[in-house]
């Protein structure tokens, strides 16, 4: 196919780049090379040979027009990512992902391409699905400042305040943003729903777990908690994890994602469709610490009941439908990814 790929220069774009080109497609890049993600300058980034580059941002509609002559598909990745802290981010996560989804299908629309796959998030669904021993499946309220820093982490059923445990969530779970980022990424499978009912084209949104790798940001506002960990551990501290460490995630390596990604783009071609992308094996931050501290031969991680108020607590889904729709199989193991990032 003749793709167009938005933000192919990010860390899980040029992996999305590879496989797309491993696989024989054609492929235009559309990045901005916005300099507080690529750090090194935008000359520092060009693309493999036999790929394209066109160096816009998302929201030039004459680039747009240019980008998507003669494409078949969309894999659109480019947007700002990160937590979202300070209401002072809400104008740039609105301009560069709500606008710039809206300005992509407008220029798809105009183009008569069809056929889009959209990288989405698991935060999507805030907190996810608590299960309480009494009221069932519950959905917690997000976490208050005064509970964090009493050191009280797990959301409490919101009918008893009892503890819950977390179930996996599948894709028809509610969707509740907790942060300018998760918001944004509603804000972008909307449209892109709205944009399908109205020209008939086909949407696949991938909500991403915790992706980490190789090409991992460091050291950027942007970087994952493999990714600081590991850089602290190569600076010779301890890994500082935060709250007591119990929170899970699931950590997907990016070779998974990017072949998930394509998969996505090659087979859905109907329709509206969200697919959960995680490995299926949920662990804690405080269990992925010590094993990045493990393959790093560093020092043991300091559990520092420390906060961010936007986290959530736990996340974790469900991916079956990804498996048994697009026949995806993760293949990267998690002891063997870390080991990987630790010697990356
Ligand atoms: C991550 C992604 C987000 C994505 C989501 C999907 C990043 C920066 N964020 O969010 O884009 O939508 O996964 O699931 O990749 N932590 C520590 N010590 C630190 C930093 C963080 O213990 O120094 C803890 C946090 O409190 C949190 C966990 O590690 O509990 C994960 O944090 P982070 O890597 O920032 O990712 P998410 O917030 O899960």
């Amino acid at each position: 196919m003749k793709v167009l790929l938005t933000g192919g220069a990010g860390f899980i774009g040029q992996h999305v780049l590879r496989e797309l080109m491993t696989r024989g497609h054609d492929v235009r890049v559309l990045d901005s090379l916005r300099t507080d993600v690529h750090t090194a300058g935008a000359a520092a980034w060009s693309p493999p040979r036999g790929a394209e580059l066109v160096t816009a941002d998302v929201r030039d509609r004459a680039a747009l027009d240019r980008a998507l002559a003669g494409r078949d598909a969309v894999l659109h990745l480019a947007a700002k990512v990160g937590l979202g802290v300070d209401v002072g981010d809400l104008p740039d996560y609105a301009a560069s992902n709500d606008l710039g989804t809206a300005e992509l299908l407008a220029a798809m629309a105009r183009a008569g391409v069809g056929r889009l796959t959209l990288a989405s998030s698991m935060v999507v669904y805030g907190e996810g699905i608590g299960r309480c021993a009494e009221h069932g499946d519950v959905r917690p309220d997000p976490r208050t400042e005064k509970a964090l820093a009493g050191g009280e982490f797990e959301p409490p059923c919101p009918v008893c305040g009892r503890a819950v445990s977390a179930a996996l969530v599948d894709e028809n779970a509610p969707l509740d943003p907790r942060n300018a980022y998760a918001s944004s990424k509603v804000a972008q499978e909307f449209y892109a729903a709205n944009w399908a009912r109205v020209t008939g084209g086909s949407v696949a949104a991938l909500r991403y777990h915790n992706v980490y790798g190789p090409g991992m940001p460091r050291n950027t506002p942007y970087a994952g908690v493999a990714a600081i960990f590991t850089s602290a551990l190569r600076r010779g501290e301890a890994p500082k994890v935060f709250e007591d460490g119990r929170q899970r995630r699931d950590f997907v390596h990016v070779r998974d994602v990017a072949a998930a990604t394509v998969l996505a783009c090659e087979r859905h071609a109907a329709g509206v469709r969200a697919f959960n992308v995680g490995s299926g094996t949920p662990r804690t931050v405080g269990d992925m610490a010590a094993a990045l501290a493990n393959a790093l031969n560093g020092p043991r991680p300091v559990v520092t009941g420390a906060f961010r108020l936007g986290d959530v607590r736990h996340i974790t889904a469900d991916s079956s439908r990804l498996r048994e729709e697009l026949a995806w199989q993760p293949q990267v193991k998690f002891d063997d990814g870390m080991t990987e990032l630790a010697s990356a």
